[in-house]
């Protein structure tokens, strides 16, 4: 029998929520393959600055790196808001990202078809089965770059941010897009800001040069405001988009509002191959719905479809699981994020981790 050591990571906000009800359908789907799992809690974010005055205690990061993957709530919320950059939630994120050297970020956007309605772009525009996948590039460029304050000549205030990529950090996550792409239409979008950046240039540049390497891989180059332009009027022409880690995470939330909700897209944050992964929801903590036992908790049971994809191969526990999670919707269960204008199948947080989990039974 198979033994998954899993560290979970539930965070802040509806991370406990969402993250519990992922657990719950990972333990119905292993039972079916006769696999085991260990799950091993640890601290991240607000909680844990609570807990041991850290946003990534120690103790946290010992915990991943023994695991075979890493499942994550959320990190964040009002409480923690005022306190300095390297002292909030968000950093323990990063941290955990950059302590694991997850450089490729894999978000699937799919519209599934029950959802067409929750979508706010036209169904003509949505077309029949949108699929894109951001690759986004995760440990490098403006998030982990020099920044600081001081005070400048004249006597202002100011603050800056840095954006820096080498070669190789853009060879790595090219080479991922690539890969993905192989299996997919061959088409990548790569985005960048060529036209303003020189960090773009290479960018470019660079990507090129990996796609000359590999046959049957077409790249178009998209600058990012064009992207989210693009994104919104003809989503189709989109298939693996290729993106800066933060022109990926704004690119992400958009491109995940196109399937109906945020609260609908996982990710996986994947590294060298054989090291844990974390796979989390895109979507941040929603301290405004904490605790109410209604957010969505299918973006986070989708990305334990992913962990069990990426880390143990279980492709087919994977399909199952997202297929459980398509039929509940086309038997017309919402969460309230989803629900269209006179549904009356909405239901909260624990009842849609059930409605997956008796799917998966049926
Ligand atoms: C995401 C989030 C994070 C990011 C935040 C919480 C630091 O927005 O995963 O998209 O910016 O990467
Ligand atoms: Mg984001």
């Amino acid at each position: 029998m198979t033994v998954c050591n899993i560290a979970v990571l539930k965070g802040d906000g509806i991370g406990p929520e969402i993250v519990t009800e992922c657990q719950k359908v990972l333990e119905k789907v292993c039972e079916q393959e006769n696999v085991t799992i260990n799950w091993e809690e640890a601290h991240i974010g607000g909680e844990a600055i609570d807990c041991f005055g850290s946003p990534y205690p120690e103790e946290t990061l010992q915990i991943c790196q023994a695991a075979d993957a890493v499942l994550l709530g959320a990190v964040g919320g009002y409480k923690w808001e005022t306190l300095p950059g390297e002292q909030r939630p968000e950093k323990g994120l990063l941290a955990l990202r950059s302590s694991l050297n997850l450089y490729a970020n894999l978000r699937p956007a799919l519209v599934y078809k029950p959802l067409k309605a929750a979508s706010p772009l036209r169904s003509d525009i949505l077309g029949d089965r949108l699929d894109i996948l951001v690759v986004r590039e995760l440990t490098g460029g403006i998030y982990f770059g020099p920044r600081g304050k001081r005070v400048n000549a004249q006597g202002i205030e100011e603050a800056y941010d840095t954006e820096i990529y080498n070669k190789e950090e853009i060879r790595r996550i090219a080479k991922v897009a690539m890969q993905a792409a192989l299996g997919r239409s061959g088409k990548i979008i790569s985005v960048d800001k060529d036209n303003v950046l020189e960090s773009s240039r290479l960018w470019r540049q660079t990507v090129k040069e990996e796609a000359e390497k590999v046959s049957g891989i077409t790249v178009q180059n998209m600058y990012v405001d064009n992207a989210a332009m693009q994104l919104v009027r003809n989503p189709g022409q989109f298939d693996v988009l290729l993106t800066s880690n933060m022109f990926g995470d704004i690119l992400s939330d958009l491109a995940s509002m196109l399937t109906g909700s945020i609260g609908m897209l996982p990710s996986a944050s994947l590294g060298e191959p054989g090291k844990p992964g974390v796979f989390e929801p895109i979507h941040g903590s929603a301290p405004d719905i904490a605790g109410k036992g209604i957010a969505n908790p299918l973006a986070t049971i989708l990305s334990g479809a992913m962990l069990l994809r990426y880390t143990y191969q279980l492709e087919g526990a994977a399909k199952r699981i997202e297929k459980a999670v398509e039929t509940v919707l086309e038997n017309g269960y919402r969460t309230a994020d989803l629900a269209e204008a006179g549904c009356n199948k909405i239901v909260g947080t624990v009842e849609m981790g059930n409605l997956v989990c008796a799917q998966l039974d049926a």
